[in-house]
């Protein structure tokens, strides 16, 4: 099938002068110029085909591509058949991580319904559930429904920070997989930095310092580039989950957010 394409511009920003999930772009349609943000989501996934030519063909996103790859390279190092693992997919959107996962089931979760509606539109079958909920504030019922799932592995993919998935949402998603399971996800580089004190910076240093996490594979690729064409560099990393972060722990960061 032919896609779709928009006529879409950026705004003569300079280099530095957005914040990730500041940046924005026109676009035109039906004779009218509307300014849509990057986090626009609901907007962006109304459109079929907008979401894939903004962030996979013009700024070139490959994180999908590399954290299931590296996923799938560090399960087959350890022994475990991907084709077994029971996937929670937070921040699923339109499915383009599902789509890439061939596992035993996986599950989307995301905050927006227009995401669960792109999914359904635009790649339908990838999930085996797919649940509009916020992953911070669950539904005694969607929370039961996921403890069925057995999940062993965790997936999140450009969607931690810049006001996207919270800390307490992320937190409550690695409880839901089992101990001996799979985490997998991405983080913008300065997540690592030692000055940074956001609270994924801090919930991220913590995996890595605690035993709560075992990392097998931690690497710096770039993401995309900017709307100046800078390549934005991320971390993606995949571990075996060691233990559940205690109440404690996540009561702690919580508060601090
Ligand atoms: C940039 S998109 C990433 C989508 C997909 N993982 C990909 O790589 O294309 C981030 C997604 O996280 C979702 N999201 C944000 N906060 C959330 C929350 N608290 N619970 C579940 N999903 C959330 C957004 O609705 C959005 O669809």
């Amino acid at each position: 099938m032919k896609r779709q394409r928009y006529q879409i511009k950026f705004p003569p920003t300079k280099p530095h002068q957005l914040e990730q999930d500041q940046s924005f772009f026109y676009l035109y349609e039906n004779d009218q110029e509307i300014t849509l943000r990057f986090h626009d989501y609901a907007e962006l996934y109304k459109r079929p085909g907008l979401y894939e030519q903004l962030f996979y063909q013009r700024l070139r996103c490959r994180s999908p591509q590399k954290v299931v790859e590296i996923l799938s390279k560090v399960l087959k190092e350890n022994g475990v058949e991907m084709a077994e693992l029971r996937v929670l997919d937070l921040g699923a959107g339109n499915g383009m991580v599902g789509e890439l996962l061939q596992v035993a089931r996986v599950i989307g979760v995301d905050i927006i319904e227009e995401a669960y509606l792109a999914c359904e539109r635009d790649r339908p079958g990838v999930y085996d559930a797919y649940y509009v909920a916020d992953m911070s504030n669950l539904d005694a019922s969607i929370e039961e429904e996921l403890k069925d799932w057995q999940i062993d592995c965790l997936t999140c993919v450009a969607a931690l920070g810049f006001g996207d998935i919270p800390v307490s949402a992320f937190m409550t998603a690695f409880n839901f997989v089992e101990v001996g399971g799979w985490i997998a996800f991405n983080i913008k580089e300065t997540f690592l930095q030692e000055s940074d004190e956001t609270g994924f910076s801090r919930l991220t240093k913590y995996l890595l310092m605690s035993d709560t996490l075992e990392v097998h594979h931690l690497e710096r690729y770039r993401h995309r580039i900017s709307i100046d064409g800078r390549p934005l560099f991320y971390y993606a990393l995949v571990g075996k989950k060691m233990s559940h972060i205690s109440p404690k722990v996540m009561h702690d960061f919580e508060s601090a957010t």
